[in-house]
């Protein structure tokens, strides 16, 4: 088993790449310069690993080197551990689930590659809040869309809470980033996919009685606007999930965007 590295000072150079995990702009410099991401707990670290991302570092609890015994076996890695009250003046937070790993981000596939293997795809415009991402990358997963595109303003899958809400599935779904925005979706499009812009418009077409074509790609938008006008014109459909009558009443004129992915990547992948 590797040597466990007690650490205890939280300016410890050697600890740098969990500082501050809650403060998202830090996190963002510091991720991209370093390349790295932060995995937390055993499950999502077990998962990161087994997706080939090389770990730098890992810092836990003493008490996870036990059940993590396989997974120090033979890392080619330091592993500190430090006691609870370190590790929360280090990241900023009580870290319940006792193990962190830093790990080496891959370089992400081209969109053209995503496009020539993937049957069904989800599509992110601007979707900002990791929790959301996370949360449809495990739904997309879960419900067998074969590929995730992100346009270029939505949340990083590999931030720390989006790895951790999506319990890994932001390893299983390949993805791809738009370096254009306003293009990249007519190459989808032109790529052979149907496009699906979900919005919960009144006018558009209720989901499940749109024709989906062999290739089809659902559209998400953002949390607050939704799709950009840009993008629901370019739609082959405007679809809709249908909402009860009383939902307008109850002040309520849209779903969350997680709900939506869930019930449309049903819809989606069902036949
Ligand atoms: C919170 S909603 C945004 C609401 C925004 N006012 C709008 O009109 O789109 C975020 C995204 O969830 C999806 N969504 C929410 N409710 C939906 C529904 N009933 N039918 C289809 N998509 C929906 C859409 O993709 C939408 O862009």
């Amino acid at each position: 088993m590797a040597d466990l590295i007690p650490v205890s000072d939280p300016a410890d150079p050697r600890i740098a790449d969990y500082v501050r995990l809650r403060d998202v702009n830090l996190r963002k410099s510091l991720e991209a310069e370093h390349g790295l991401f932060v995995a937390e707990g055993e499950k999502v670290i077990r998962r990161a690993i087994g997706a080939g991302h090389p770990v730098r570092s890992l810092l836990m609890a003493r008490r996870w080197a036990a059940p993590l015994a396989d997974v120090l076996d033979g890392l080619d890695a330091p592993v500190y551990v430090a006691d609870d009250a370190t590790m929360e003046s280090i990241t900023g937070f009580q870290v319940h689930r006792g193990a962190l790993a830093s790990l080496e981000r891959l370089p992400l596939p081209p969109l053209s590659t995503v496009l020539t293997t993937a049957r069904s795809l989800i599509i992110c415009e601007d979707i900002v809040d990791h929790t959301n991402i996370g949360a449809i990358f495990r739904c997309a997963a879960a419900l067998g869309v074969d590929a995730a595109v992100l346009a270029p303003r939505c949340a990083d899958p590999l931030y720390r809470r989006a790895v951790k809400v999506s319990m890994g599935a932001v390893f299983a779904l390949p993805y791809a980033r738009m370096t254009d925005w306003h293009n990249d979706l007519a190459l989808i499009r032109a790529a052979g996919f149907q496009l699906l812009a979900l919005t919960p418009s009144p006018d558009a077409e209720p989901i499940d009685e749109v024709k989906t074509a062999d290739r089809r790609a659902l559209l998400l938008g953002a949390e607050g606007d939704g799709l950009s006008s840009r993008w629901l014109n370019e739609a082959d459909h405007r679809v809709r999930i249908p909402m009860k009558e009383t939902a307008l009443a109850r002040g309520v004129d849209s779903l969350n965007v997680v709900a939506a992915a869930a019930i449309a990547c049903y819809t989606l992948t069902k036949d």
